[in-house]
């Protein structure tokens, strides 16, 4: 089946879907975006999505394009015109479409609106996780990564460089080599007591939507969760670590640079975690949760 794209009012096939040289967010990476999980048809989380979506708008001094009802709409429109039951929607707003000039006039602006949706097949045995290598790289993003934009070049180099280190994920550190999150997850480590540590929500991490449920779901389990910085050098001689995302879940993290994490294998509080999100989303998939 080929796939179909909203753009701007239209729902068009993938290929004949496209946005103008002169949209903003070409030109100056001007946009912000949320990607969704979809379970079942339903949206994971969606609340949480659609209220940092609004502020990313808002911090960017960018119009709502439309109600939450209607955004919500298209992409519910989208991911029955993909025929995905599972898988994702991801959803782009960019400020709009003039001449190229940094700056912008907001009342000649129409925010340029982006939805597409994929299959993806969902994880669904915790016990069968499988962990996987990071590498460790320094943070050169700009300071409001607490913002949902598209501009991802750092992060996209981080991802590449892992990638051809034969790792998943870049976990970026600071200027003081304490770890802020990964180039498109949030990372996480397990101290030797059993606490579940994690960077503090700040202008230096995006306040992942599956960080806000990993944390919920951690205090159902009685897992207890320290929200602070940790080093790169505590995360290698951590018990367990992992990182999450809306595509990654709960993913165990096994190598960082050259040290194994643990014995080598997914740890307890990892699993239990995962297979709590898993639970998690199934309600969603049954209606049983919001
Ligand atoms: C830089 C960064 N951090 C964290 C996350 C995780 O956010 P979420 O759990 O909302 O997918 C993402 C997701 O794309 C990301 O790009």
């Amino acid at each position: 089946m080929s796939r179909i794209a909203y753009v701007n009012g239209r729902y068009l096939p993938h290929s004949r879907a496209h946005v103008h040289i002169d949209d903003r967010a070409h030109n100056f990476a001007d946009g912000v975006y949320e990607v969704i999980l979809v379970v079942a048809g339903r949206m994971v989380d969606e609340e949480g999505h659609m209220a940092r979506l609004t502020r990313s708008l808002r911090e960017l001094d960018m119009g709502e394009p439309m109600s939450d009802a209607a955004l919500i709409h298209i992409m519910y429109q989208t991911i029955a015109r993909n025929r995905v039951m599972n898988g994702m929607v991801y959803l782009q707003v960019n400020r709009g479409t003039a001449p190229r000039n940094h700056a912008y006039d907001k009342q000649d602006l129409v925010p340029t609106v982006v939805c597409t949706a994929k299959s993806v097949v969902l994880p669904h045995d915790a016990d069968k996780a499988v962990g996987v290598k990071v590498i460790t790289r320094p943070d050169n993003r700009w300071e409001r990564v607490d913002i949902k934009t598209v501009s991802l070049l750092p992060n996209a180099m981080a991802k590449t460089a892992a990638s051809r280190a034969g790792a998943y994920e870049a976990w970026l550190f600071d200027e003081n080599n304490m770890v802020t999150e990964c180039s498109s997850s949030n990372a996480w480590i397990v101290d030797q007591e059993g606490r579940l540590i994690t960077r503090p929500l700040g202008l230096d991490i995006l306040p992942g939507i599956t960080r806000d449920r990993v944390i919920k779901l951690a205090s159902e389990h009685g897992i207890e969760v320290v929200e602070r910085a940790f080093s790169v050098d505590e995360a290698k001689n951590a018990r367990e670590a992992f990182l999450t995302s809306t595509t990654s879940f709960v993913k165990p993290v096994t190598q960082i640079d050259d040290a194994v994490i643990g014995n080598g294998h997914p740890g307890t509080t990892t699993r239990t975690l995962l297979a709590a999100y898993l639970v998690f989303a199934n309600k969603i998939a049954m209606g049983e949760a919001a």
